[in-house]
């Protein structure tokens, strides 16, 4: 799929230039891809399914067929949920970023 290696390509060049995140256009979508494979700990992958981000978690609900919106996301990753520890070591600008990437790579919002 196109998008998907233009992504891969992306997270390439990010982890060669950390700047890029901040140079690159679609900013807030990479910095919230970014937040769900690797600044959160544990990864959101490990549990979670998400086509876009390559991820295939079966512990969690898959986030495809789930289709949180940002609000969901947003109390998911603070409170925690269920077998899901919550999240307070990222900043609340990084979860505004994964949620709102959560919510368009599922579908939910454009
Ligand atoms: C240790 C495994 C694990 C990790 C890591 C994890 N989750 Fe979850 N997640 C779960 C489980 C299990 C549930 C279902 C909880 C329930 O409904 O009892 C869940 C539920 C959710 C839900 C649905 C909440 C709702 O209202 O039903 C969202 C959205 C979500 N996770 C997003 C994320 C995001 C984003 C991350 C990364 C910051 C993440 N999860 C990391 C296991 C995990």
């Amino acid at each position: 799929m196109r998008a998907e290696t233009f992504g891969a390509v992306k997270l390439f060049t990010c982890a060669a230039l950390t700047v890029c995140v901040v140079a690159s256009a679609g900013a807030t979508d990479d910095a919230g891809r970014q937040v769900f494979l690797k600044d959160a700990t544990p990864s959101c992958a490990i549990c979670h399914t998400l086509a876009e981000a390559g991820a295939t978690g079966k512990i969690g609900p898959s986030l495809d067929e789930l289709k949180p919106d940002v609000q969901r996301v947003t109390q998911a990753v603070k409170a925690g949920i269920g077998a899901m520890p919550p999240y307070p070591q990222l900043s609340e600008e990084q979860v505004q970023g994964l949620a709102r990437y959560v919510a368009r790579a599922s579908g939910t919002t454009k």
